[in-house]
Order: structure tokens, then sequence, then C-alpha cells
């Protein structure tokens, strides 16, 4: 139900909306959320802060009749959110939304994808970047072992989800797990996704040396697989895709860093205090809360969230340097869920 069709400056539609369910994550992974940052005393938000799931509803409805059809739920971990499937059952019943994930780091995911699945949710991306248990530990800053959710993820293929794996690639940390990462969702006919480290938020240790770019994880690949390059699915797909010869199995790339895709990005971001921003490495939000909060009616809500994405220019990756790396205050991933 696409009434009022808009653009944003560079005549770019809403299409996707990724809303964070929490800000809280049981992980502390190197590069998101670092332990040194986010430690002890960290101060996340109060539950009175978050958007309720009758509000988060009501502002997706809204995004829906601007053009979005597409939802993806994150966090944080947006498992560590009590009772998911009545939110993801309440956006499924919106006429409109068409498609609906969760990205997830999977741990957390035994008792929930039946009641997730019950409630309408198809497609989960499981975030995995080693296989080797010490390694993985490592990364995910909590020693947890990968074997759970590699448990996890052949469950929710039984269960009947579409699953995708991302693992996010850095120099020098865990390039070595790129082949058995491979090999290993080959196999399972899994589609595993490389993405290139980004400079997300302020604090993740970023730097131009410590990215491995599509060319060399392809390179690597080549020289074992054979690969051929898909055809993208639709304008604005995140992750260029290729199919391995031989095998029903894909592998995709989510380059940010070495090929920007901000030219087709139709992506809003709806965080868990319910600020609304039109690029991850935005530095502001538009508080879309407050004003629902103030009792605005729907009317005055939609005016609102047209006038921020008809206002909005954003090309991050596109003009990306070190220059801007460091000069732009961002907001954090795990406060706005990739
Ligand atoms: P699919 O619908 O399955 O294609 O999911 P997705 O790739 O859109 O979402 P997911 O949460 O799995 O994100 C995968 C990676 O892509 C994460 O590292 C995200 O931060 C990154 N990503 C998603 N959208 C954008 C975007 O608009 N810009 C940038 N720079 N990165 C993005
Ligand atoms: N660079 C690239 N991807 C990242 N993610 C989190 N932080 C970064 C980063 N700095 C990924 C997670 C997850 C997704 C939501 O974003 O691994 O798969
Ligand atoms: Fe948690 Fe995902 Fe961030 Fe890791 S990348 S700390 S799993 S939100
Ligand atoms: Fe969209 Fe910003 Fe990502 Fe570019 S950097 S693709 S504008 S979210």
């Amino acid at each position: 139900m696409n009434i009022h069709p808009m653009q944003d400056q560079l005549r770019r539609p809403i299409h996707d909306l990724r809303i964070s369910v929490t800000d809280r994550c049981n992980f502390r992974c190197t590069y998101c959320m670092p332990k040194e940052v986010f430690g002890d005393d960290y101060a996340f938000l109060p539950a009175r802060e978050l958007l309720s799931f009758g509000e988060i509803t009501r502002l997706a409805r809204l995004f829906v009749s601007l053009g979005v059809s597409k939802i993806r739920l994150t966090g944080g971990e947006p498992l560590m959110r009590p009772g998911l499937p009545e939110l993801v059952a309440g956006l499924g019943a919106i006429p409109g939304v068409t498609d609906m994930g969760l990205t997830t780091n999977g741990v957390l995911l035994g008792g929930q994808a039946g009641p997730l699945y019950a409630a309408g949710l198809r497609r989960l991306n499981f975030s995995l970047d080693a296989l080797d248990p010490e390694l993985f530990g490592r990364m995910n800053g909590r020693g947890f072992r990968p074997g759970l959710i590699l448990k996890h993820i052949d469950q929710a293929v039984a269960a009947g989800f579409e699953v995708k794996v991302n693992m996010v690639v850095q120099k020098d940390v865990n390039e070595s797990e790129i082949l058995p990462m491979a090999a290993y969702f080959k196999q399972r006919n899994i589609m595993l996704r490389f993405i290139e480290f980004m400079d997300a938020g302020n604090d993740n240790g970023w730097s131009y040396d410590k990215v491995v770019i599509k060319a060399e994880i392809l390179e690597r690949l080549q020289a074992r697989y054979t690969l051929k390059p898909l055809e993208q699915h639709y304008s604005g797909e995140v992750a260029q895709r290729y199919s391995y010869l031989g095998s029903p199995a894909e592998v995709g790339f989510i380059t940010s860093v070495s090929e920007s895709f901000c030219a087709a990005c139709s992506r809003a971001r709806l965080s868990s205090d319910g600020k609304f921003y039109t690029c991850l490495f935005a530095s502001e939000g538009f508080d879309l809360k407050k004003l629902l909060r103030s009792g605005a009616d729907d009317a005055s809500l939609l005016a609102a969230i047209r006038k921020v994405w008809e206002q909005r220019a954003d090309r991050y990756s596109d003009e990306r340097t070190e220059e801007t790396r460091r000069r732009k205050a961002k907001i954090g991933m795990s406060y706005i869920g990739g």
C-alpha cells in the first residue's frame, strides 16, 4: 500500500526498515562492543526508553505506507529482548510487509526458533566470524565457542528458515578462517557472506590496513573454487553474490569499503529508543519516540518521517576517507544494529 511514494535528495526511495529492538548483547565482539568500552558499568538504555512493541508496530505501519516492504530486526542482540515472537506477528500482519528477517549471533535461538517461525519469521542471518573455537572465543570477547551456534544454524535450516551467515573479515585476525568457513557452509548449501570490516561507531579500532577487501577474499576462494558472479536479485541489494561451479551453494560479499553501494541505498533505521536514522554512519537521528509520546497523531508522524527522508543526502561509504572517519562522530553499531 504505497500511497505516497517518496524519494530522498539523491532520488532514492525507501524500501527497507531495520529495527533495533535492544542495545544490549551477550557478546563483546572486538570490532563492535569492545569490552574496554562496554564494561560492567556501561549504561545501556533503561527499559522505559525502549519503544514498546505497540509503538514499534505503529511506526512500522507508517513506514510501510511510505514505501517500506522489507523489515529486519536487529539489536545489539535482538533475541535478548523478551517476547520477540509477539512483535514478529504484529509486524507480519501489516499489509505491505513482504519480507521479514532477523540478524542474530544465534546463541539464544534454542528455544525461540519454533515460536519465531510460528509467528511468521522466515529469514535468519547469523553472525559468525570463525570456526576455530579459540579464535572465535577471542573475537566475541566472551569465550563463546561456535558449537552451539553451528547447531542452531542447522536447526534453523531444518525448521524451514532461509539462513545466511555473515563473517566480518579482519586482516591478521580471522583471514585464516576464510577457506574453512567457505568449505563448511558450501557443503551445507548455506550462503556465507564475507563482510569488509567497517569503521562503524567511534571506538572499534578500524583502519584501512585492517580491512580485507573483496578482491583479496575472492582471490583466495578462486584458488580453490570456480565462482560465477550472479545478477542482483533487486536494485540496492547489499551483497554481491557468486555461485560455486558444480554446487547449488552461493557465497556473497558486502563491500562497503572497496565498492560502496550508497547509490541505491534505500534503508531506514529505527533505534531501540525510537530514533530514526537515514545512514549506518549517521551522527544524529530524528526522535520519533518523543513525538509519538507527546501524543502526535499518525498524520504528524508521517509528515515528520517524510521530511527527514526527503532531506536525506547520505552517502558515507562513497565519501569515506581516513579524514572523514576521524572527523565524524558516528552512532555505534550495537546501538543501531548494522
Ligand atoms: P539480507 O536482507 O539478507 O540481504 O540482509 P542484510 O545484508 O541487508 O542485513 P544484515 O543484518 O545481515 O547485514 C549484513 C551486513 O551488511 C552488516 O555488516 C551490515 O552492517 C551491512 N549493511 C546492511 N545495510 C547496510 C548499509 O546500508 N550500509 C552499509 N555500509 N552496510 C550495510
Ligand atoms: N564492520 C562490518 N560488519 C560489522 N558488523 C558489526 N560490526 C561491524 C563492522 N565494524 C556486522 C555483524 C553482523 C551485522 C549486523 O553487522 O557481524 O553480522
Ligand atoms: Fe553483539 Fe553482533 Fe555486536 Fe557482536 S557484532 S557484539 S554479536 S551486536
Ligand atoms: Fe546507505 Fe549510509 Fe550504508 Fe551508504 S553508508 S549504503 S548511505 S547506510
